[in-house]
Parts: C-alpha cells; sequence; structure tokens
C-alpha cells in the first residue's frame, strides 16, 4: 500500500484562504491530510508572511507533530494504536506486545515477541546505588513524587545510552525505561510501607513480575494470582498510549530541546500527576468514598451542576472524546470480571460507580456538554479491589503510559522535520516605561 507523505503540504492541492482585512491581504495556507481523520491547516509560514501569530491556550484546535502511533476520533469513540483498536488489543493481545508495536510499528512476530520480552526482562534491575537514593524520601512521600525523582535520577546512572543521536543507544533506552518503571513503581511502594525492595524475577512476565514485586516478602511465598495479572496487564495496555495529551506533549517539548529521554519522561510524570489527568484515578475513588451511598448521588451531582461550586464529576470529560471513551467500555466490562473473579459479590463504590453513570448520562449538564466516563472513572475500582492502595493509582498509570511516552519521544527525534518546541504568546501586560529608583516609588 502506498501512503501519500501526510507532512508534505504538496501531496494535496487543497488551501485555506485568510484574509486579513485591515489590509485587504489574502494568505493561502495548504491542507495537510493524514491517513484518517480532518484534514489540517499549515500555518508554519504564518508568522514569516502575515506578521501575525493564532493564538489558541490549551491548544483546541492546533496540531502540535505528525504522528503514526496513535490515532483518536473523539467524536465516534475510537482509539487505534498503530492502526489495531484498543477493544482489540485489550482482548487478544498482551502488553509486551503493544510496546514492541508502539515502539516498532508492527506486532511483533513468534521470534522478535520472544526477543523483546527477553530484552525487557533483562533489563528490570535497577542500579542498586538506586536504593540509597531512595532513603532520602519521607516515608510517607507520594510515590508520584518519588517517581518524578527517580526517573530523572535514572540519567544520572545510565550514561551509555544518553546519546539521543545514536539510535541504538535511543532503543537501550527505551528498553530500560519500559523495563524500571515497575521497578521502581513497585519500590517506592515498599518504601512507603516499610517493607525491603524485592527483586524482579525472570521467569515472570511483566505484570506478574509488577505484582510479585509490590506484594512479595522475604519471610514468605507469594504465588501471583493470574487473575490479577491478565487485570494488570490489560489495565497496562488501555494506558499504554494516547497520542499528544499533556504528559505526552510534555515529554515532548522537554525532550525537544535536546534534553536526555530519561528526563524528559520524569517531565511527563510530573505533568501526569495532576488531576485534570492522569491524578483524576485517585481522585475518582476519593469522590466515590465521599459520596459513600447511592442515596447522596443525586446532591452531589446538584453540586458538580452548580457553576458556583467547581466540584467536578472526576472521571468524566474529555478534551478529545466528545463520545464514551473505548477505555472506559473494556474497563467497565473488566470490572464486573475483576470483581467475580476475587470472589466479591458487593463492592459499594461500584455501585455507585455505575448508578452515578447512569444518572449522569440521563442529565441534561453532561448531555449538553458531552461528558461521558473517561479512562480513570472504573479503572480505580479495579486497582482497589486489587488492593492497590490509591495512591498508587497514577503511578500505574505512569508505568503504562511510559512505552507511549518513550515511542512518541522517539518518533520526535527521528523526525526530520523536528523543531525546538516554543510557542509564542499575546502579551497583554504593560508597555515599555521608565525604570523609577527606589526612593521615588510610593
Ligand atoms: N464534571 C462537571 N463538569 C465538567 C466536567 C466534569 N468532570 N468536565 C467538564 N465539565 C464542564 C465544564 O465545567 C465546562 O462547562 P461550561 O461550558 O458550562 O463552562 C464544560 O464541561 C467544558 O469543560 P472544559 O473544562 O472547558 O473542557 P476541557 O476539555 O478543558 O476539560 C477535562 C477536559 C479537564 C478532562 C475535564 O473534563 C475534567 O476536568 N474532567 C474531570 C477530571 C478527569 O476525569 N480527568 C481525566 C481525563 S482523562 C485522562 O487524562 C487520562
Amino acid at each position: 500500500m502506498t501512503q501519500k507523505k501526510a507532512a508534505d503540504p504538496a501531496a494535496t492541492n487543497e488551501y485555506v484562504t485568510l484574509t486579513d482585512h485591515s489590509t485587504g491581504e489574502n494568505y493561502d495556507f495548504p491542507l495537510m491530510p493524514g491517513t484518517v481523520g480532518p484534514k489540517v491547516i499549515d500555518v508554519r509560514s504564518l508568522y514569516g508572511r502575515s506578521g501575525h501569530f493564532t493564538f489558541d491556550p490549551g491548544y483546541t484546535s492546533t496540531g502540535s507533530c505528525e504522528s503514526k502511533i496513535t490515532y483518536i476520533d473523539g467524536e465516534v469513540g475510537v482509539l487505534m494504536h498503530r492502526g489495531y483498536k484498543i477493544e482489540d488489543l485489550a482482548e487478544h493481545s498482551d502488553f509486551m506486545e503493544v510496546c514492541y508495536l508502539l515502539l516498532n510499528g508492527e506486532l511483533p512476530n513468534a521470534r522478535e515477541k520472544a526477543e523483546f520480552e527477553d530484552t525487557i526482562t533483562h533489563h528490570t534491575m535497577v542500579h542498586e546505588q538506586i536504593n540509597y537514593f531512595f532513603r532520602g524520601f519521607r516515608r510517607d512521600a507520594h510515590p508520584m513524587a518519588v517517581m518524578v525523582a527517580t526517573v530523572g535520577a535514572l540519567s544520572a546512572f545510565y550514561h551509555d545510552s544518553l546519546d539521543i543521536n545514536d539510535p541504538r543507544q535511543r532503543m537501550i533506552t527505551s528498553h530500560r525505561l519500559v523495563a524500571k518503571m515497575p521497578t521502581l513503581a513497585a519500590m517506592a511502594y515498599k518504601y512507603s510501607v516499610g517493607q525491603p525492595f524485592v527483586y524482579p524475577r525472570n521467569d515472570l512476565n511483566y505484570a506478574e513480575n509488577f505484582l510479585h514485586m509490590m506484594y512479595s516478602v522475604p519471610a514468605e511465598q507469594y504465588k501471583v494470582n493470574p487473575v490479577l495479572a491478565r487485570a494488570m496487564d490489560r489495565i497496562f495496555i488501555l494506558h499504554a498510549d494516547h497520542e499528544q495529551n499533556a504528559s505526552t506533549s510534555t515529554v515532548r517539548l522537554a525532550g525537544s530541546t535536546g534534553a536526555n529521554p530519561f528526563a524528559s519522561v520524569a517531565a511527563g510524570i510530573s505533568s501526569l500527576w495532576g488531576p485534570a489527568h492522569g491524578g483524576a484515578n485517585e481522585a475518582v475513588l476519593k469522590m466515590l468514598e465521599e459520596i459513600g451511598s447511592v442515596d447522596n448521588i443525586r446532591s452531589f451531582i446538584k453540586q458538580v451542576k452548580d457553576t458556583n461550586d467547581d466540584v467536578r464529576l472526576m472521571g468524566f470529560g474529555h478534551r478529545v472524546y466528545k463520545n464514551y471513551d473505548p477505555r472506559a467500555k473494556v474497563l467497565q466490562k473488566n470490572c464486573h470480571e475483576v470483581l467475580d473473579a476475587l470472589g466479591i459479590k458487593h463492592e459499594p463504590l461500584l455501585e455507585i460507580a455505575v448508578e452515578l453513570e447512569k444518572i449522569a448520562l440521563d442529565d441534561e449538564y453532561f448531555i449538553k456538554r458531552k461528558l461521558f466516563p473517561n479512562v480513570d472513572f472504573y479503572s480505580g475500582i479495579i486497582l482497589k479491589a486489587m488492593n492497590i492502595p490509591t495512591s498508587m493509582f497514577t503511578v500505574l498509570f505512569a508505568v503504562a503510559r511510559t512505552v507511549g511516552w518513550i515511542a512518541q519521544w522517539k518518533e520526535m527525534i527521528e523526525d526530520p522535520s523536528q523543531k525546538l518546541g516554543r510557542p509564542r504568546q499575546l502579551y497583554t501586560g504593560p508597555t515599555e516605561r521608565p525604570y523609577i529608583p527606589l526612593h521615588k516609588r510610593r
């Protein structure tokens, strides 16, 4: 199959004309087609030709890059990685395969998959000195704070893979990041509960290994529950990438300066932490606990709808999805499966969530604003059932998203049209004025 090169404006003869009515000048801007989705207007020459910038805080109408990794149609509720639907990947694939797909562009064959798994498995240990690094944190540090610091600190340990211009080193760093994130995440948890760090085991798969490092203790054998391992693997798949979201854009922006990938991913982790983004999964659980009972839902919804109150229905709404987030659909189904498999017959938080969703989806406020459950709405309930502490929820998101961050970073570095990311602004501050010496200021 031949594809038009999407970044080449010459690939289409369509143009959009901008008229500056103050001068009567017309400017034509080429339309660039993607392989699917709306065409974009190439405004790169706008300032040079017209002397004006575009103004788009929050980037609601701005494409920042060309990418072949992930496609979202938010109106319909479609998410695809490299052309494969997320529902198919969640059902039939596993996280290692999805990692390979995101990093390399194609699904692996059996040999490639075995080699990739072997490589990741053999990178899971962290430098022993990182253990000492942990001791500087307070016991009650939020694990996301620990992750920001320790992932950034990896750049102080792996000097042999920091040359961003060397494709081999880029791949080694990608493997190291994917492999070491669960180890660091489990260490952050162990440190917070005062238990010894548990080393990874090479006979376990990615999700099993993570659960082993989280829950095993030297005093007794821990047997990984396959249902939990599969559920964890699926959660990792569903969070692996989501095109140019806030944290990925942060990674790309940091990486566009030539900063090393460990530092760039640490920036992404910081961005993910906020409750408007990855921190929402933790916030959803707190919200459900605060609501406390199905009987309180209506008064909570009233509070959310009150424009004088800044309470939001966490796990609802999305910048891109104006329909049901396909990941939330998979997780909603998964949630029931996991609870059944664990023999949990009655989970009050799930009952509140199901009823909350029903009421919200039927309410004019949410319908008008096209607010639907997002990926965070059900993930917390599954993680809670799996005994994962709430403060670790966003950490798990970071573990899963690392492959997306690093795949996007690699794609950016390998793109010949890559430039330093540097937005412009509309300045509305004071115009030039004379400096007033201190003794003359009132
Ligand atoms: N609860 C109540 N009202 C909401 C919600 C919500 N969760 N989300 C949006 N709205 C309302 C806003 O108040 C606004 O109403 P208005 O037009 O009357 O002012 C309207 O819907 C549009 O909202 P914006 O904030 O302008 O939309 P934006 O695209 O910037 O926000 C966001 C997207 C941040 C995700 C928002 O929906 C939100 O805060 N949701 C809750 C947090 C959450 O679940 N985040 C996770 C997102 S998924 C992820 O990152 C993994």
